[in-house]
């Protein structure tokens, strides 16, 4: 029987280890950290592909657009690998609207604009693009967006993020659904925003939308939170105001643990059948905005152990990769499995995976019982793909990952390793 830190059926990293060499698709990543160099994201198209898929499909008896979170990692190459498969996009800045167009002109009539700041100057720019709607988050909001369409003398596209004061287990970092959390607006309000919106010229209320948190694994709380959303359509219906979207949010889980092996594709059928139960027959395009479902776990970050140290009665396998190049352990305590690249003999470490950053924070794991490791081995982190890189930064003047994505056995660079000189390019030296 291979060692537990080896069996990982529901990942594209770990079922395809050849002759004890870890590979992503048919691609050794022995051979791509040689190419590339460590650390380095890889991702695998296949499994974003497949994501995707097994996420239409659970919708497919509903029509729906599925709107992909850019933040979960807005790498362009990896955009447009979705658009071409007709994803739409849900944005929060003027920067990721760039960056869709960038991958997809076309995208912009698939593109929602989220988020609690939107600045003049980004609304404008997406009323240019012609996005196809923004998720309004509050009054004074909706009034910069009348004003302007006006100036732009384009009519503005609206939904109403309301926030359904439901409860969805997560970290309290990433939950959104509660009054007390700062996203959406509040049933009454939302009625109010809907008739302004009804009364201006340049404004035209036709969609809602809800997004409760992230890192969900329970179905339960997106249908109740969909069912409040669906009882205030067929009330603003009432008055006349006519809803013909609705947008559920993100935040479906993924099972990063081993413990369950969570089959995926349950998990999206059970969250899609929450959600038209909560619908109720509603008559609606349902909108989705799914993040880590779609590119968590096509990605991985390949890091190198510098050293390994022992300090008293701790092991400490320090790696080149550090929490700036993905911080989601430390910041939210969240669990990454690590695995060796190359399989070695049955001994084992239990020891914890640091960087070379100077903070004690500074970690991937804690007291984990890992394959022995010497210097020069390479781990893989896993379910990498979302939140990694678009949440990495250059603390400690270092220099961000090279970002790989693997076709079957073609690997494709799709972003270069960054040098100082793009660190310190806008630095004003003189
Ligand atoms: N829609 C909206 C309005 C959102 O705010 C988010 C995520 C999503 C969709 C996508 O959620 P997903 O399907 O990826 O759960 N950095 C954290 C996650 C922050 C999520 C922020 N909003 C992490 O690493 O866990």
């Amino acid at each position: 029987m291979p060692p537990a830190i080896d069996y990982l059926p529901a990942r594209p990293f770990g079922y395809a280890r050849k002759k004890g060499i870890l590979h992503c698709e048919s691609a050794s990543i022995e051979d791509i950290a040689a190419r590339f160099d460590t650390p380095v994201y890889v991702y695998s198209s296949q499994q974003v592909l497949e994501r995707f898929g097994l996420f239409s499909s659970a919708f497919k008896s509903h029509p729906h657009l599925i709107c992909y979170a850019v933040k979960a990692n807005s790498n362009i190459s990896l955009l447009r690998l979705l658009a071409q498969k007709g994803s739409g996009f849900d944005i929060v800045s003027g920067g990721e609207l760039e960056r869709v167009l960038t991958a997809d002109r076309k995208a912009a009539a698939r593109t929602v604009f989220s988020g609690v700041g939107k600045t003049a100057p980004e609304i404008d720019l997406a009323l240019k693009a012609k996005i196809r709607l923004f998720n309004v988050e509050s009054r004074q909001e909706l009034e910069i967006v009348a004003e302007r369409a006006a100036k732009s003398r384009r009519v503005a596209s609206i939904a109403v993020r309301v926030n359904p004061d439901v409860f969805a287990e997560t970290h309290p970092y990433i939950s959104t659904g509660l009054s007390e959390h700062k996203f959406g607006v509040d049933m009454e309000s939302a009625r109010e925003l809907y008739r302004f919106a009804a009364r201006s010229r340049w404004l035209h209320p036709s969609g809602i939308s809800v997004h409760i948190g992230s890192q969900i694994r329970a179905a339960a709380p997106f249908g109740a939170a969909i069912a409040r959303v669906a009882q205030l359509v067929q009330s603003l219906r009432g008055e006349g105001i006519a809803i013909q979207s609705v947008d559920a949010g993100g935040g479906l889980g993924i099972d990063y643990s081993l413990s369950d092996g969570g089959d995926p594709a349950q998990a999206v059928a059970e969250y899609a059948q929450a959600i038209m139960a909560g619908m109720g027959g509603l008559q609606v395009e349902l909108l989705l905005e799914p993040g880590r479902f779609l590119i968590a776990q096509a990605g991985a970050l390949v890091t190198r152990v510098l050293y390994v140290k022992q300090n008293g009665a701790k092991t400490f396998v320090i790696t080149d990769a550090g929490m700036n190049d993905l911080i989601r352990p430390t910041l939210y305590q969240a669990h990454h499995e690590i695995i060796v690249v190359r399989r070695t003999g049955q001994e084992t470490v239990v020891a914890d995976v640091v960087g070379p950053v100077c903070e004690t924070g500074d970690f991937f794991a804690r007291d984990r019982t890992l394959a022995a490791v010497q210097p020069g081995d390479l781990l893989a982190i896993l379910d990498a793909g979302a939140y990694g890189t678009s949440l990495s930064s250059n603390y400690n003047s270092r220099n961000r990952p090279a970002e790989v994505l693997v076709s079957g056995r073609k690997t494709r660079l799709i972003r270069r390793r960054e040098t100082l000189r793009d660190q310190i390019r806008a630095e004003v030296t003189t």
